[in-house]
């Protein structure tokens, strides 16, 4: 993982602000995340093959925000997930995600990370980072940073009022899908 910029007080301010006004948390349902309380930003992706893409929280002012920070740093989300609290044991983001994920940090915690996948994209074993690289590192608030999500990741220490917002750009495998989606349901969001 690599911290990309710290986004100032009053930015953190506004977008807990936001986050806490204009969102319907649900309980994670998921055994890595358990009780963490959060919401899909945009669109919810399918978290297993044969589940559909759905619609999320699309607040114009919280996503706009989000967009402005994703402009600094050179990314431009398609979708997210914000969530308050909660740990998360190792894992791997599901097959919707592209490789390189953002996360904007809004609270204490350890965002604990292991480097097998050198780069952004898919590599066979023998290009592998071997052995893998494990850093855990301590973030206070503030911090945006980037990290291949198809390399294990986790949480530890986090504080129960830590917010986190995770974006993603939609992999290939899934692009059609959320194209399709996107044209049948959301029409107007096409002209955007
Ligand atoms: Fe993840």
């Amino acid at each position: 993982m690599k911290i990309l910029t710290q986004i100032s007080e009053t930015k953190i301010k506004n977008l807990v602000r936001l986050l806490s006004e204009r969102l319907k948390l649900s309980t994670d349902v998921s055994n890595y995340a358990p009780g963490r309380r959060r919401s899909w930003l945009q669109y919810e992706a399918p978290l297993g093959a044969t589940l559909p893409w759905r619609k999320a929280n699309q607040d114009g002012e919280l996503w706009s925000e989000i967009l402005e920070i994703g402009k600094e740093i050179g990314f431009t989300p398609e979708l997210g997930l914000a969530s308050i609290g909660g740990t998360i044991s190792p894992h791997r983001d599901a097959a919707y995600a592209d490789y390189k994920a953002i996360g904007i940090n809004l609270g204490g915690t350890t965002f604990g990370y292991e480097k097998a996948y050198p780069e952004y994209r898919w590599a066979p074993q023998a290009q592998l980072v071997n052995p893998t690289e494990v850093s855990e590192t301590d973030l206070v608030g503030g911090e945006v940073y980037e990290f291949n999500c198809k390399n294990l990741h986790w949480t530890t220490k986090v504080s129960p009022t830590r917010w986190a917002i995770n974006l993603w750009q939609v992999s290939n495998k899934q692009r059609s899908q959320y194209e399709t989606f996107k044209e049948k349901v959301c029409p107007t969001l096409m002209m955007q």
